[in-house]
């Protein structure tokens, strides 16, 4: 079985992380997926909507730290890099359904979905200080325009989690559900915009985004080389090691 599963019916491509084991953290292979997955959708005319899902206990635990070890993304070359760019140009609604956890780029990715439906055990992250890393994604711009200064701070400096009700509460969420309905419920309103006249749908995504893309993939950019960086020095690699120890990082010498 694949950790990345697509399905389309009915003008809706349905991407769903299947990798609940490891708490659908992304491998390279899985963000290579949803970028193919996303290109794909942006070409194909039967694709009108596309729903992005992951299970009801998890959405994702973010990026796959043993894979952080082994195979840090070097440039900006890297699948990550590669799915982030899809993300931002794709050029039709983009909806989210997510239950559970939803760590570093399980919460980043959401910044670029158009729709986002949360089941009210979610709970959104973005802990990069305390892996010694720094925002991706653009979420060093996206999460202030979002929240305005002083919350993004509080969610990038602390990385505390976050939880369905105030996710709706800044506007990272467009409704809170019961999980086991999360799922169901996005893909009620996808149908809805899949019977809507695509031209207009595609036209209104690129009113709304308001040609902030340069600036975007430039902050992504300069985020990216920062993140390289960072992965290599020691605070990444102690909260990395800690973490398939199952032991708490010790930055006290950092
Ligand atoms: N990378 C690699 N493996 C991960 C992972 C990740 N990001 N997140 C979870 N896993 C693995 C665990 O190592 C564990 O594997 P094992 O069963 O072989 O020991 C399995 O998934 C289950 O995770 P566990 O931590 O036991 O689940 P939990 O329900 O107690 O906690 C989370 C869930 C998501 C809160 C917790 O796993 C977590 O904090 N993960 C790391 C998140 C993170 O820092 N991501 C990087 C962001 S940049």
């Amino acid at each position: 079985m694949s950790d990345i599963l697509t399905d389309l019916t009915d003008g809706i491509c349905t991407i769903t992380l299947n990798r609940v084991e490891k708490k659908n953290a992304f491998t390279q292979t899985m963000y290579s997926s949803c970028a193919q997955a996303l290109e794909e959708a942006a070409t194909n005319a039967a694709v009108r909507v596309v729903l992005l899902q992951g299970d009801v206990g998890v959405f994702s635990a973010g990026n796959d730290i043993a894979d952080f070890l082994a195979n840090p993304p070097a440039s900006t070359d890297a699948p990550v890099f590669r799915f982030l760019r899809a993300l931002v140009a794709f050029p039709k609604p983009l909806l989210a359904a997510v239950c559970g956890p939803a760590v570093g780029i399980g919460t980043t990715l959401l910044l670029h979905c158009d729709l986002v439906y949360a089941g009210d055990n979610a709970a959104f992250s973005m802990p990069f200080v305390n892996l010694g890393l720094c925002p991706e994604a653009g979420s060093s711009l996206l999460v202030p325009q979002l929240m305005g200064m002083h919350r993004a701070a509080e969610a990038l400096l602390m990385g505390e989690p976050f939880f369905a009700e105030a996710a709706l509460e800044v506007g990272l969420v467009n409704r809170v559900v019961p999980p086991t309905e999360a799922n169901g419920y996005a893909q009620a309103q996808a149908r809805k915009l899949a019977a809507k006249p695509l031209s207009s749908l595609v036209e209104t995504k690129r009113l709304l985004k308001g040609g902030q893309q340069a600036a975007l993939l430039a902050r992504i950019e300069e985020e990216a080389h920062s993140f390289a960086r960072m992965l290599r020095e020691p605070a990444a690699k102690e909260a990395f090691t800690a973490f398939m120890d199952k032991r708490h990082p010790d930055f006290s010498k950092l």
